[in-house]
């Protein structure tokens, strides 16, 4: 069956890997991958919340340890743009700020996706979510002036250091960053 409208795969808060990102370039035609990582909204959580309303406490059990499930979101940027490195990858998963926006572009997104916090601000009103947006246009251009990056372009190849547990992370999966970030960004 043919679209006429470009498709895109997305995840919902768990994350994309290399070998699943590298399935979906060679046996599908979609333009681009939302890796929805883990470290914002967690679909577990919401299991959590509704089987705590329905009484299910067996249940509610069982989604809560299950809360922090996932690929987080730095790392299946990353991991994303390796397994498949002529899609758009869209960082998604917790990115709360302008800085976070600029995080995800720098290694190796091509844009960022904002869910929880926009919703937020968009049920409160129209003029709540814009103040929101405009605070996330200025801390980028902040972050952009800080990098010395003059366009988003040049935000993207700036130079990246990673530490803590997602360097752990992609060591233990064998992804060498400097390697990373000339290669494939
Ligand atoms: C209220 C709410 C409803 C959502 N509904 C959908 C949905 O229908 N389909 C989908 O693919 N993702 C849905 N998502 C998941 C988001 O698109 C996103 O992948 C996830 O929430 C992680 O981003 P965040 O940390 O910025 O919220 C929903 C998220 C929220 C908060």
């Amino acid at each position: 069956m043919e679209l006429p409208v470009p498709i895109m795969v997305k995840e919902t808060g768990a994350g994309i890997c290399r070998e699943i990102a590298s399935l979906i370039a060679r046996e599908t035609n979609v333009k681009a991958i939302d890796v929805a990582g883990l470290g914002g909204t967690s679909w577990s959580a919401v299991e959590m919340y509704r089987a705590l309303r329905r009484k299910n406490y067996y249940a509610a059990e069982i989604a809560k340890n299950f809360w922090n499930w996932g690929i987080p979101t730095a790392v299946s940027i990353i991991e994303t743009r390796i397994g498949a490195p002529n899609l758009k990858v869209i960082g998604s998963g917790g990115v709360r700020t302008g800085l976070d926006v600029a995080k995800a572009l720098a290694i190796g997104a091509n844009v960022a996706g904002i869910a929880l916090p926009a919703l937020r601000e968009a049920v409160k009103g129209i003029e709540n979510l814009e103040k929101y947006l405009r605070r996330i246009i200025d801390e980028l251009k902040i972050a952009m002036l800080l990098t010395g990056s003059k366009t988003l372009k040049q935000l993207r190849k700036t130079d990246v250091v990673v530490t803590g547990r997602v360097k752990e992370w992609l060591e233990q999966r064998g992804i060498d960053i400097r390697e990373y970030l000339e290669k494939f960004r």
